[in-house]
């Protein structure tokens, strides 16, 4: 009698370390989805222990990462091997996610689906947010009284987001703006701080945001917008605009943006109240 062997593959979550960056690399260039190395190590770095790389029979195929902050965790970064999906990796991964931020007490979960993946975050309990709209562009500039923001102005610009977000998101914003001091601005009006906008050098374009301002006015935006457009002439930008905020939507328009996308904002637990005066998001990775 002949007997057959069956071998069931074998899935492990595990941590992700600075070792595995290039087969990160790996996984966005197939998504084309423009991340630098320095992206990586960034985002590594900010959350070194919540990072998780998913090993099939001892193979590579699927890596997804988390940012915390306050009561909130952020899920980024999920890819499967294309060869390698629709096989649980992916499930797996966002529920060793969930695991950790249960860890740190997030009581929101929040991530951004690109390409209709809303149905395999809905079958893992997430409920859509809202659509965040991509801009790309060049942008047309106008007056502006926005400055650069220096490190001694971070815990105002912090104390503003909070007051804006009512989050406490310090670790990205300090994060961010290191990373690419000479593209952040804030704008005062007679001495008092109105809002603030952050941006990072992709490996194609600009990346803007966040962009914040209190109190809601879409002026201000435009301000800050001028600023980094009117000192990188000739650049291309990104920008996210929640759809929640028209203001947010029309101000880009008018300023020589063209909508290229939309992208859908989920969550799972308590829903954070969106804030009206977020004229351009943060990173789909960060928040
Ligand atoms: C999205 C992704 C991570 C899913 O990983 P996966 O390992 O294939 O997912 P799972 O096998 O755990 O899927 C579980 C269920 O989710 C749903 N699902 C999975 N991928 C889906 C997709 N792309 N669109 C819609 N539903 C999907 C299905 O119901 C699936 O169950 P089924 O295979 O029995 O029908 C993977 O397709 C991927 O890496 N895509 C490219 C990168 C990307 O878009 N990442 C997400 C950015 S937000």
């Amino acid at each position: 009698m002949k007997v057959r062997l069956y071998l069931v593959p074998r899935l492990e979550v595990t941590d992700f370390t600075k070792d595995d960056i290039p087969f990160g690399m790996e996984l966005t260039d197939a998504e084309e989805w423009h991340r630098t190395v320095s992206d990586w190590r960034r985002l590594f770095e900010l959350e070194p222990r919540g990072i998780f790389k998913a090993v099939l029979d001892g193979r590579d195929v699927g890596v997804a990462a988390t940012i915390t902050y306050d009561k909130a965790c952020w899920i980024h970064s999920v890819i499967v091997r294309r060869d390698m999906q629709r096989m649980g990796v992916g499930s797996a991964l966002v529920k060793r996610c969930l695991e950790f931020a249960k860890t740190r007490g997030s009581s929101t979960v929040k991530l951004e689906s690109v390409g209709g993946c809303e149905p395999f975050y809905e079958q893992l309990g997430f409920v859509r947010e809202f659509e965040s709209l991509r801009f790309f562009g060049r942008g047309l500039a106008s007056g502006s009284r926005a400055e650069r923001i220096d490190e001694s102005d971070l815990a105002e610009v912090c104390a503003l987001d909070k007051s804006v977000t009512g989050l406490d998101r310090q670790r990205v914003i300090y994060a961010v703006y290191r990373d690419a001091p000479e593209l952040a601005y804030l704008l005062k009006v007679n001495g008092r701080m109105r809002g603030y906008l952050l941006g990072r050098r992709g490996d194609d374009r600009i990346q803007i945001g966040p962009c914040i301002v209190y109190p809601d006015r879409s002026s201000y935006a435009k301000e800050l917008l001028s600023a980094i457009i009117g000192d990188n002439q000739g650049r291309d930008f990104r920008a996210c605009v929640p759809d929640v905020n028209p203001k947010a939507k029309s101000l880009v328009g008018k300023m020589g943006f063209k909508m290229v996308g939309t992208a859908t904002r989920m969550y799972l637990g308590t829903k954070l109240a969106e804030a009206a005066s977020v004229y351009v998001i943060a990173s789909p990775e960060k928040g």
